[in-house]
């Protein structure tokens, strides 16, 4: 097992290894020894798979446990399924002393964090990340929302978990497609950080590295999180093809995934660069390669004016200008603050292979 700390306002540890959801009763109750109920945050495929795992692990070290399931799926990450999820705290009587557990991918973790973040005020949670895009993204760090209609993550607030567990194990019943767009979020990591790491992934299937590679993001996450938890300068490093990435999640009324958007995002912006003499036609090439070595898709159906009306509802958009982040080579990329209308010129020069 592989520990790694988080120094943000709250210090908690990400435990990565096998079959943690066995033994996470001993570890919840050793952050929490008076706790008296734990309510699981869930989605129904991962409760069908992992829920009585869980819940026996949790009730074994004497937590009474409660189960809130919703449909699984990004458009349930909403504030119907929020208010759902604080009405069933309410009326299982869980306070401000119990725990929440965020069991699932990044949209039960987003929307449990949410939860718990506001429920009461706060109370605390712990992160039980399985897939790999929570496991090396979403669990870490403290990011939580729910979307609105207008766009993504538009409501929610930054809340630390007090732990997280990541079991690598829960990754083998994960389908194909949602493995990728883990892999995705994993090759940011490669772009941003460059080296042996991004050479390991064009070498290696990330099937065969798995626990060293979520080990090495989560690490280079928590250095960001350490450096600017609210995310005010580094930190928006981890956006790397998001800003794209969110408006073809929005055009396509979020049927394409988030792992697959941040992936053409991520080459979109890599082509633009390069057309703008940014960056050498490697950078582009070799992120490209990388990707479709993944099955990730480099392209994008939408125009760029669709691309650019969604892209203009995003969060990060602030007082007529947008932060995009800009690869100017493997291993280097660099925050750059850009009129709005400047950013239709960025997607519409990336959209041309
Ligand atoms: P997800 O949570 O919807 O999971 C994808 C699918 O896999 C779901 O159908 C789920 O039921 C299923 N699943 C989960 N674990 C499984 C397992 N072990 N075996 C079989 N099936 C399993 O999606 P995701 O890709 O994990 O996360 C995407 C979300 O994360 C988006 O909402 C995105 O905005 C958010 N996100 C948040 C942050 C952050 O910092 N908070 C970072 C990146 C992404
Ligand atoms: N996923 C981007 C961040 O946590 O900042």
């Amino acid at each position: 097992m592989t520990e790694i700390t988080i120094s943000a306002s709250r210090t908690y540890s990400v435990r990565i290894g096998t079959n943690l959801l066995e033994q996470c009763g001993e570890a919840v109750r050793s952050i929490s020894e008076k706790a008296q109920k734990a309510a699981i945050i869930t989605d129904d495929i991962v409760h069908e798979l992992y829920g009585r795992r869980v819940e026996e692990s949790l009730r074994r070290v004497g937590f009474q446990t409660f189960s809130f399931v919703f449909p699984h799926g990004e458009e349930q990450k909403n504030l119907d399924t929020y208010a759902a999820a604080q009405n069933f705290l309410a009326e299982h009587r869980v306070s401000r002393g119990d725990i929440i557990i965020a069991l699932g991918g990044g949209v039960s973790g987003d929307l449990a964090g949410f939860t718990a973040a506001t429920y009461m005020r706060g109370i605390p949670y712990v992160q039980i990340p399985t897939t790999v895009l929570a496991a090396v993204d979403s669990s870490v760090g403290g990011k939580t929302a729910v979307n609105l209609n207008r766009g993504k993550n538009l409501c929610g607030c930054f809340y630390q978990p007090e732990l997280v567990l990541c079991d690598c194990s829960t990754f083998s019943t994960l389908p194909p497609e949602v493995f990728r767009d883990g892999c995705a979020e994993v090759i940011k990591y490669g772009v941003l950080g460059g080296g042996e790491f991004f050479a390991g992934l064009e070498q290696t299937p990330a099937e065969e590295q798995i626990e060293g590679m979520v080990a090495h993001c989560v690490s280079m996450k928590g250095d960001l999180v350490c450096k600017d938890e609210f995310d005010r300068g580094y930190r928006q490093l981890l956006n790397l093809g998001h800003t794209v990435g969110h408006a073809i999640e929005v055009c396509s009324d979020f049927q394409i995934s988030h792992g697959k958007a941040v992936a053409a995002g991520m080459a979109i912006m890599a082509r633009s660069a390069r057309k703008q003499g940014i960056c050498d036609p490697e950078v582009p090439e070799r992120i490209a390669a990388l990707l479709k070595k993944y099955s990730l898709p480099c392209e994008t159906a939408f125009s760029a004016e669709e691309l650019y009306q969604a892209a203009c509802a995003d969060k990060k958009i602030t007082g007529g200008t947008v932060c995009i982040v800009v690869p100017e080579a493997i291993g280097k990329c660099v925050l750059k603050t850009i009129k709005t209308e400047e950013l239709f010129d960025w997607i519409s020069m990336g959209l041309c292979v």
